[in-house]
């Protein structure tokens, strides 16, 4: 276990980056630094401590405290060292008589208003007031304590994670900035002045009903215990950190586990973390609990029919019970019989086992991933244009864009901290570009300069990206030098004759998107003249019947304007889960092994053969939705499932359950009894990021560690679980750490083969490729050529959706996420996050409302030629008429009860984003959702009355 103690000492102000380097000396000791830095920076620097307190170096100086006074040979008075910038020659002393007293008389006045509680005080040893106070050699308030003060003001504790507690509150504003330059919610003020002034959350809110989305920034940034986690409140300062990765979504934060004993206390964001330099979300921050849920599967467990009790048994009972039943199914059913589905949220080094079983234990390529219903069009799209399916850019890049384009992505709400950033970058002056049937909140970012909103129909994306490319070619906004020079002429040349057409023009397009012509027109000129544009993309992309199409039309509008292969531009897929990238880069996808070496290439087979001492399949296997199929129709038997609940995140949820409840064996290993495993014949308990070694791979390609903290709470780590079934399948592995795993990946992956765990330990991360041509890894793809020499325009027609709305199915429903809950919602309902979001709700316009009556909070039947459910209204003007939205984080909800099967042409990916659908007010929940009620009781039931097999 690598121990990490205060590893980020608080230099004061923040970094500046400039090749102009500044000499000065600071008490007799010579000092370069970059041009810009203040003062106080560059002593700390040189760990000359200046005092401080409303200064801390992940915000702007600020200068209000006068702590850090400091003296300035030549200068007059007694300048702040947080907002005087180093010059030339400049000579500082920081310790003097006069300096002392000062800083003693300004510690006085804070203190005079201060409790004394020190020592029952939840932050003690942990506050910077305290340090100050020693620091300052402050030993006795002249002032007393009996004048006005703010020592009896409120504590707010509506924050189900932090409390706010007023009467130690110094008001420094660090809190208000935080919140603003960090998070960019903007939720606090000081509202008042002089003695009166005092932080505010809203309108004088508490936190809980203002607009704060518990991101923790204030908490971070707060000197004081005023606002404090309550983990920490409760249970005492923690006495160990271990850095590890979030487990959340794939922006891939990097967090301190900051411990007791084996005990998390809090998880506060690393500043050494390069995807999220010292910021989180909700999620990540403070929705933990769950890894020590009393939900959690503590013991394996089996049983021969869905309907019967489980027994708990020994690891080795539950995988000889697991192996004999896949072995029987394969024995009368053939070898193909059987497959599996690797996790996005397990670490790479799990996934990279699942499918090593599949292929060599099952023996057939029958192994897929979550990503068939995200991203798996980004994976074709990608491959095809650019030639390597995976984002461009890094985060930090955003910071160089000139134009964001954002299309069928919500990132302040699914990657929230990429969010924080794409603010920041849009308060400078960014000019923001939307694609979406719904108004995102990026659109009401404070201080937005330039934004433009194409509020198109749900399943016309293609249609509305053509027509931007037909401006940017019509208008001649080509970058004709990136095209001849990084782009393949002939299919240039057919892609320009293509795009032309009329029926590509932005009139055309009008008529189907509904978003008007001139609009387009300039969107597609702010985007093409912007100097650097940089794309960013989600589901609202990829799950659609051409989901493939948009993203290359996406690919082509950028190759058009040249706008790849340098900071600030880029084609970036923002991925859910957290590792949703990993586990395609892991050979998760039926036709392509680790690194999308395709299964059908003799001498990648080769290669992994000799490693795997196993002969591989040739032919690709089964897709998620063949195997549903082949369950239905009795071929397909067998399926050993990781991390991933189908049941509840795949669409048309009764022909999935129909397939499950086909099968003679299903496996499941997760922590929960997930949808999924309601359906189980073994289950398998998992382990939590928390309880194991190994690495998640972000959306920027980035390779991060993830460290064991605490023991695996069943005994073994997944990866160890996945060994001890692939030996009871007959095929042994053996690794005594996930390191030894990583090497095996860098050993036949070839953009991996420079990544192993000491390097990573050295570098913090890394960007693959990691190769012997990027042997630190590669943070900007593209910049020379692609992996297919030149850059493939491919041709994009629009198609329109099989699934259209009719007289009686009249409205188009569409799917999403909201910040508080992840995913299916299985580890964010079981913590306080549901203070948030404790439904799935239909969200509707009030035209759409009116016309059926409809009041907030009636119940609302919603029927598509799926199925039906039944939801609670809500009604939004973010939506457009004709346009409804619901998210899919509570399994009773049913959303996917009414997606249907429609997807992607060419991954399968399911169309999420369209179902036509009618509602009408109702009074009770569907008959799905009412026998689902049922069938959950049961299967509670049978998990709590476990028969204990005799031994
Ligand atoms: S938790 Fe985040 S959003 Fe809420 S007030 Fe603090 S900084 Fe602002
Ligand atoms: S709450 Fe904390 S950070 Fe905010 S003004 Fe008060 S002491 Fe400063
Ligand atoms: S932004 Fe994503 S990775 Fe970061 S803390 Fe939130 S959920 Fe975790
Ligand atoms: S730390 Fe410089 S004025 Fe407060």
């Amino acid at each position: 276990m690598l121990e990490y103690f205060d590893p980020s000492k608080d230099l004061g102000t923040k970094a500046i980056l400039s090749q102009n380097l500044i000499n000065l000396e600071v008490d007799g000791v010579s000092i370069s630094v970059p041009e810009g830095t203040s003062v106080m920076r560059a002593a700390a620097l040189n760990d000359i401590n200046i005092p401080k307190l409303c200064a801390t170096d992940s915000l702007d100086a600020f200068g209000s405290c006068r702590l850090c006074a400091v003296q300035v040979e030549g200068m007059r008075g007694y300048p702040a060292s947080c907002t005087t910038p180093v010059s030339e020659g400049m000579s500082v002393t920081t310790q003097t008589e006069k300096l002392a007293k000062l800083r003693r008389n300004v510690m006085e006045l804070y203190i005079s208003d201060h409790p004394l509680d020190c020592l029952t005080c939840p932050a003690n040893g942990d506050c910077e007031l305290q340090d100050m106070a020693g620091a300052v050699g402050l030993r006795e308030v002249r002032y007393g304590f009996d004048g006005e003060n703010h020592l009896s003001a409120p504590t707010d504790n509506s924050n189900p994670y932090f409390s706010f507690d007023a009467s130690k509150c110094i008001v420094c504003s660090r809190c208000v900035r935080a919140c603003e330059e960090v998070q960019g919610t903007f939720a606090l003020t000081i509202d008042g002045r002089g003695f009166d002034s005092k932080v505010a959350a809203g309108k004088d809110q508490d936190f809980i009903d203002s607009d704060c989305v518990s991101c923790g920034a204030c908490v971070q940034a707060c000197p004081t215990s005023t606002l404090m986690e309550k983990s920490v409140i409760d249970q005492g300062q923690p006495e160990h950190s271990v850095v590890t990765t979030c487990a959340y979504c794939g922006v891939g934060c990097s967090f301190e586990a900051q411990m007791k004993g084996d005990k998390v206390i809090r998880m506060v964001p690393y500043k050494g973390g390069e995807a999220n330099q010292g910021h989180s979300c909700v999620k990540g921050r403070f929705a933990f609990g769950y890894a020590t849920h009393k939900d959690r599967i503590k013991e394996p467990m089996v049983r021969d029919s869905i309907d019967q009790p489980w027994r708990a048994v020994s690891w080795d009972e539950a995988f000889k019970f697991a192996a004999d039943k896949i072995h029987k199914i394969q024995a009368e059913h053939g070898r193909e019989s059987v497959g599996g589905i690797t996790s996005s949220r397990c670490t790479n080094e799990e996934t990279f086992l699942v499918q090593k079983l599949i292929r060599s234990a099952f023996g057939n390529n029958n192994t897929d991933t979550c990503a068939r219903v995200c991203h798996s069009p980004t994976g074709f799209g990608l491959k095809t244009t650019l030639g390597e399916s995976a984002g461009t850019q890094t985060f930090e890049s955003i910071r160089q864009a000139d134009s964001i384009v954002v299309i069928g992505a919500n990132p302040t709400d699914a990657h929230p901290v990429f969010g924080s950033l794409m603010r920041r970058r849009l308060r400078e002056g960014a000019s923001l570009i939307v694609i979406d049937p719904r108004e995102i909140d990026l659109l009401k970012t404070p201080h937005l300069n330039q934004a433009i909103h194409l509020q198109l129909r749900p399943g016309t994306n293609v249609s509305l990206i053509n027509a931007m490319a037909h401006v940017i070619v019509n208008e001649q906004l080509l970058d004709t030098d990136f095209i001849e020079n990084r782009c393949d002429s002939a299919a240039f040349d057919q892609w320009k004759a293509f795009i032309s057409q009329v029926e590509n023009s932005p009139e055309t397009s009008e008529k189907i998107t509904g978003v008007e012509a001139e609009k387009v027109r300039e969107a597609a000129r702010v985007y093409a003249n912007a100097g650097n544009g940089a794309i960013f993309y989600g589901l609202g992309v990829t799950e659609h019947s051409q989901g493939s199409t948009m993203v290359m039309g996406i690919a082509n509008l950028a190759l058009a304007t040249g706008n790849l292969g340098r900071e600030g531009v880029g084609v970036n897929p923002l991925r859910g889960q957290n590792n949703v990238q990993g586990s395609c880069d892991m050979g998760s996808f039926p036709h392509e092994l680790p690194g999308y070496q395709h299964v059908g290439d003799k001498s990648v087979r080769d290669k992994f053969e000799a490693v795997w001492k196993v002969k591989i399949d040739h032919e690709p296997g089964l897709r998620i939705p063949n195997m549903f199929d082949a369950a239905i129709n009795g071929n397909f038997r067998g399926m050993y499932v990781q991390g991933e609940d189908i049941a509840q995140s795949d669409p048309n949820t009764q022909h999935v359950e129909k397939a499950l409840r086909s099968l003679d064996c299903l496996i499941v290993q997760d922590i929960f009894l997930n949808e999924t495993a309601k359906f189980a014949h073994v289950l398998l308990p998992g382990s939590t990021f928390l309880e194991k070694d190994g690495t998640f791979t972000n959306a920027e390609r980035r390779i991060n560690r993830v460290r064991k903290v605490m023991p695996p709470i069943a005994g073994l780590a997944d990866w160890e679980v996945t060994l001890g079934l692939s030996k009871a399948l007959g095929y042994e592995m053996h690794y005594n750490h996930p390191s030894e795993i990583m090497d095996e990946i860098a050993l036949l992956t070839p953009s991996f083969t420079g990544v192993n765990y000491d390097k990573l330990e050295e570098l913090g991360s890394i960007q693959w490729p990691c190769n012997e041509e990027h042997p630190l890894g590669t943070p900007t793809m593209h910049v020379e050529d692609f992996p297919i020499g030149k850059g493939n325009f491919a041709l994009t027609t629009f198609i329109p959706t099989q699934e259209r709305s009719t007289r009686r199915l009249p409205l188009l429903l569409t799917t999403g996420r909201i910040l508080s809950q992840y995913n299916v919602g299985a580890q964010t309902r079981r913590t306080d996050n549901m203070a948030w979001h404790s439904e799935d709700v239909l969200e509707l316009h009030p035209h759409d409302a009116q016309e059926r009556g409809v009041k907030d909070g009636d119940w609302l039947g919603i029927t598509s030629r799926a199925g039906n459910t039944v939801l609670r209204a809500k009604i939004s003007e973010r939506m457009q008429p004709g346009v409804v939205y619901t998210t899919f984080h509570h399994p009773g909800s049913g959303a996917n009860v009414i997606t249907t099967d429609n997807s992607d042409w060419a991954t399968n990916c399911p169309e999420y984003k369209v179902t036509a659908v009618q509602v009408e007010k109702v009074s009770k929940p569907s008959s799905w959702q009412q026998a689902f009620e049922r069938s959950d009781k049961q299967q509670k039931k049978l998990l709590r009355e476990p028969q204990v097999m005799d031994k």
